[in-house]
């Protein structure tokens, strides 16, 4: 049942019931609808209360739907609000937990509306790409005035509902109550249940002292903040409208501009983000209701880059945390950092002094494994190198308590390898956090052959609670994401080699949308780090094929904005990449010396070289399982690698540039005897979806 009919004294009550968060769905829309005709036509009724079962009013328009005929399939949203409107007896919303997007547009086609105090009320369709697409930008204005309407549209933003009651004049919330919302409810029905002619916002109007200067200031303020998403701008526009034009008139521009935006590459992206980020938490073969060991204390191994930032993530979220060192001097350093970084944090307003000390208190430090065994995760963050994290793992082994996570932040090991060190692999896990990694939102959880089912679950909800976008990957070399680096940068070396320059082709990425650029990256996390890479994984593939180009950079001690110089100069302290003359003359010689012919090469040629090898890889990781969904690969690179978030990840921008083009274009690619042709050979799993016609999303 996706909506239930009951009748409570002269109140009939129609409960939205379409778990997990009452989506108005078409079977939904028609039982509400079914419900208000039904209640229409029993004179026993006086009046109706709209509320929703569970945790939520509505979640608003079934996101699912959307694209399918189901979406516009009668009654519609526009429909049934309209229903709802024309209702010849006065309709209640019964509002609680959750009211949002069509939720709330439905809400406002209600005559009178209850809320629970605390209920989070928002119109966030922007955060899809949208803009609110029935009656929300033309209704909201006139409930509670443009400007606190304008403000909730264009950022999405949830606001609670005692504090919209406060706003003056408003006539969204008839009552708030602390109390059950449905008994109120029901009994507010039957206070205005004689009430005539039922109160309808659409009739109300959009408030503002001074609308023409205000939306002037706000479209400035909108337009520069908005770039590269249409919908923000859109919404204020459609906003303007229930200034600005009749009702109706309103109603139809805000229908048009919702489909405009609907078929956007950017809410197809922002859409596809929404699911790949909560589908990304799932993992095939482990239930959703997988018993999770308790984590009430964590041990985090090296008080370096990594192991600093990791410890603050558990400290923010207020779990205790035991660093342990092999010398004190190190200890100090490593307490030092977090100590600044929270200082600064506190210096700009971002965090508060009482919660800075809290945070500290909740920190200590070792040298001595002994202190780590009441641990429930520890997480190892030493030196990359097999043999020092064999010596780590078989400490860990020796103190660990029974059933204790041990987690290892290895970026390139095998974790399977370091699980054999230990008498317990079942509870070793990957932890693969990303620099800095008390910032960045990727955490890749590695999944060892061993490990047991209900540690991924645990170490899954750990990264839900740390703030992390948690994605599963198998044990390979460079896991999802560094494996598919690789090919990137092999692809931007061949092009140094080909002729372009470090800045032609970071600018081409950053015009894509990239945060940076493969050489200012490469500068910014020091090249010396790929060097290293380089070396031991070469060594096992002889035959690779990549520009040595970086290899002669190193050789110069070039290692990026640490050493001074990299790809690019750099002033002291200043992080601004400047174009060397020292780089443009590494790369004469080094062309010089591989005989290469030098062409003139596009922008979009760059991208497609550099997105299409990333996509070509992932299509291999997929193959291999060591990805479980393409949707995964989007997350590992929105939220770890700068990808343009309203591109959707590589796999989404694949689809939308058409699997069949891509294949196109690897084809070329390999015809360039300066590239690695057979590289380019499309993986099984491209060339079959392309055969089928499929995309990968
Ligand atoms: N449609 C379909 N499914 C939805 C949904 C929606 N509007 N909102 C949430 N869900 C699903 C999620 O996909 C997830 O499904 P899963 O369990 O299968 O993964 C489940 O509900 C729970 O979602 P969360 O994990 O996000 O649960 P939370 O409790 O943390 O948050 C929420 C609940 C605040 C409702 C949050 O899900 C949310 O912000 N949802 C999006 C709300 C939204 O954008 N609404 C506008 C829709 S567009 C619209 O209404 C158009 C209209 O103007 C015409
Ligand atoms: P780092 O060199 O900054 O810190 C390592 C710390 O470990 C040092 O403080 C060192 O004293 C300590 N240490 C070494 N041996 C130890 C031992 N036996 N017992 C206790 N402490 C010991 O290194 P960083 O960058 O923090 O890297 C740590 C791990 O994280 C490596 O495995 C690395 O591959 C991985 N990683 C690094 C990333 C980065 O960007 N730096 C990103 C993701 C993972």
């Amino acid at each position: 049942m996706t909506a239930h009919y009951e009748v409570r004294g002269p109140v009939a009550v129609i409960t939205l019931d379409n778990p997990p968060v009452n989506g108005l769905g078409f079977a939904t829309r028609a039982a509400v609808a079914a419900g208000v005709e039904r209640a229409e036509a029993d004179p026993a009724v006086t009046a109706l209360v709209i509320t929703g079962a569970g945790k939520a009013f509505s979640g608003g328009a079934d996101i699912k739907e959307f694209g399918s005929p189901k979406a516009l399939a009668e009654p519609n949203l526009l429909s049934l609000i309209a229903l709802v409107e024309a209702c010849s007896k006065p309709v209640v919303a019964a509002i609680h937990t959750v009211c949002m997007g069509g939720g709330l547009e439905l809400a406002l086609g209600c005559h009178y509306r209850v809320a629970q105090s605390g209920t989070k009320v928002a119109l966030p369709e922007v955060k899809l790409g949208l803009l609110p697409g029935a009656g929300g930008t033309q209704r909201l204005p006139r409930a509670l005035g443009v400007e606190p309407a304008l403000n909730m549209i264009v950022s999405g933003e949830p606001v609670e509902a005692q504090m919209l009651a406060m706003v003056p004049g408003q006539r969204l919330f008839d009552k708030i109550v602390d109390a059950d919302v449905l008994d109120a409810a029901v009994k507010f029905a039957e206070e205005v249940s004689e009430k005539r002619p039922c109160p309808k916002v659409r009739d109300l109007k959009a408030r503002h002292p001074n609308a023409e200067a205000y939306l002037q200031f706000a479209r400035n303020m909108v337009g520069g903040m908005s770039k590269n998403f249409p919908a923000p701008l859109r919404c204020l526009e459609t906003v303007a409208n229930a200034v600005n034009m009749k009702f109706d008139d309103g109603m139809r521009a805000e229908r048009e501009g919702f489909m405009a935006l609907m078929m956007t590459p950017e809410s197809k992206a922002l859409r596809h983000l929404f699911f790949a980020e909560r589908v990304a938490s799932k993992i095939a073969d482990v239930p959703e209701d997988t018993p999770l060991r308790t984590v009430a204390k964590v041990g985090v191994i090296g008080a370096g880059t990594m192991g600093g930032g990791i410890s603050m993530n558990f400290l923010n979220a207020g779990l205790p945390v035991t660093i342990l060192e092999t010398k004190q001097e190190a200890l100090d350093r490593g307490v030092a950092t977090i100590r600044k970084n929270y200082e600064s944090q506190v210096k700009k307003g971002k965090l508060k002094e009482d919660k800075y000390a809290q945070r500290m208190a909740l920190l200590s430090t070792t040298l001595n494994y002994a202190d780590l065994k009441d641990c429930d995760l520890i997480i190892e963050a030493v030196f990359e190198e097999i043999g020092v994290k064999e010596a780590v793992f078989k400490q860990l082994d020796e103190v660990a308590k029974p059933g204790a996570i041990l987690a290892s932040n290895t970026s390139t090991l095998d974790v399977d390898k370091i699980a054999s060190f230990t008498k317990r692999p079942q509870d070793v896990v990957g932890m693969h956090f990303f620099s800095p990694a008390n910032v960045m939102k990727l955490l890749e959880v590695v999944r060892g052959k061993a490990t047991a089912k209900d540690v991924l679950a645990t170490v899954m909800a750990i990264g839900k609670k740390i703030k992390k976008t948690a994605v599963v990957s198998g044990v390979c070399d460079g896991f999802i994401g560094n494996r598919m680096i690789e090919q990137y940068s092999r692809q931007a070396g061949f092009l140094l080699d080909e002729g372009c320059t470090p800045q032609q082709v970071d600018k081409a990425v950053e015009k894509f949308g990239f945060a940076m650029g493969p050489f200012r990256m490469g500068d910014l996390a020091g090249n010396d780090i790929g060097w290293a890479i380089r070396k031991r994984r070469y060594v096992d593939k002889p035959g690779m094929k990549y520009s040595a180009s970086s290899d002669r950079l190193c050789e110069l001690g070039r290692f990026g904005q640490k050493t001074g110089a990299g790809w690019y100069d750099y002033q002291a302290g200043k992080r601004d990449a400047i174009p060397s003359p020292v780089v443009d003359e590494l790369l004469k010689k080094h062309r010089e010396s591989i005989g290469a012919k030098t062409r003139d090469i596009s922008d979009e040629e760059i991208v497609h070289r550099l997105v299409f090898a990333l996509v070509n890889e992932a299509a291999h990781l997929l193959e291999e399982g060591i990805a479980q969904r393409a949707s995964d690969v989007d997350m590992v690179y929105l939220t770890g690698y700068g990808f343009p978030i309203w591109r959707g990840g590589p796999m989404c921008y694949a689809d939308t540039v058409g699997l069949f083009n891509v294949v196109q274009a690897m084809k070329r690619f390999a015809k360039n005897p300066m590239d690695d042709g057979a590289f380019w050979t499309p993986a099984p799993l491209l060339a079959r979806l392309v055969a089928e016609g499929k995309s990968f999303t």
